[in-house]
């Protein structure tokens, strides 16, 4: 029988742990406080941000935005970037992607201090993830980990195909899947013959941002699915990159959308906010 991978329920378990913990860290004088910096007016980083700053205020975390005209100078985005490293009353600092073309966004990430790095997009936060020290973990190859971890979901000698190669997903999750003993294929918009290499896998992660890619013929009997795709179709509902309705009975375990990956990102932003917090302060 298949089940259902229920993030919705998993991120909130997760949230009111946190809760508690956050009460605990204010008690101790810690209070958790992200910085969020979003540059232009892009609508879905709009909802994301909002989605960030309303799960933070549940959990008693502080929030701060930054938001700024699409035509600010890269100079004045480094120097803010610069002034939050250096506030004491910061823990956690994000910059919305996408940023607008003429600002670099891998400068911006770098001078990001790797302490207060919660999307773990630091090249020095990578590289530790990559070595298998412990660091931030990017937020959606976190919260797919997690899910395993609460699902008992064997990936030991498993062979998982990561459908994406973005530095947000795809290529943090070949690590974080490397690190549990799993073989890992990744295939991209220039692979040959996608569906051969699907059909051999054991956990299909999608995060390519199309439609109902993944066919029921792209997939192999028992697979564990895991759908990273968020997509507004034409009548205005929200899909993920694999065909649900049609593969659901041939996997073993499957992740909806919505329900699935989504909220159990935001849970981790909200975790790597805490361990933030409790490292900066302890480097006091
Ligand atoms: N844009 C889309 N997803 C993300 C994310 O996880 N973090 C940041 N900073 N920007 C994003």
């Amino acid at each position: 029988m298949t089940q259902i991978i229920d993030g919705k329920e998993l991120a909130k378990n997760i949230k009111l742990q946190l809760k508690i913990e956050v009460e605990n860290l204010r008690k101790n004088g810690i209070i958790p406080k992200l910085a969020v910096i979003m540059i232009g007016d892009d609508p879905a980083s709009k909802v994301y941000v909002k989605n960030k700053s309303r799960a933070c205020q549940k959990v008693g975390i502080e929030f701060e935005e930054y938001l700024f005209d699409a035509n600010i100078e890269e100079k004045e985005l480094f120097s803010i970037i610069e002034k939050l490293n250096k506030d004491k009353s910061v823990t956690g600092i994000l910059l919305q992607a996408p940023i607008p073309k003429h600002l670099n966004i891998n400068k911006a990430i770098e001078l990001i201090s790797p302490s207060k790095d919660v999307d773990g997009f630091n090249p020095v936060n990578i590289g530790k993830l990559t070595i298998g020290e412990d660091t931030f973990i990017s937020c959606t190859p976190y919260g797919i980990m997690k899910m395993f971890e609460e699902y008992k979901i064997q990936t030991e000698g498993k062979h998982v195909v990561i459908l994406g190669r973005s530095n947000i997903v795809g290529k943090p999750l070949i690590q974080c899947m490397l690190n549990l003993n799993s073989t890992v294929t990744v295939c991209h918009s220039r692979t040959n013959n996608i569906e051969e290499i699907t059909r051999t896998a054991d956990i299909l992660i999608s995060a390519i941002g199309k439609p109902k890619f993944v066919k029921e013929n792209m997939i192999k009997d028992g697979a564990v699915i895991i759908d990273v795709g968020i997509n507004r179709v034409n009548n205005g509902s929200i899909v993920g990159d694999t065909d649900y309705e049609n593969i659901y009975k041939k996997a073993s375990y499957i992740t909806p959308v919505p329900g699935g990956v989504g909220p159990m990102t935001i849970a981790m932003l909200l975790t790597n906010v805490v361990k933030a917090a409790k490292l900066n302060n302890c480097e006091k």
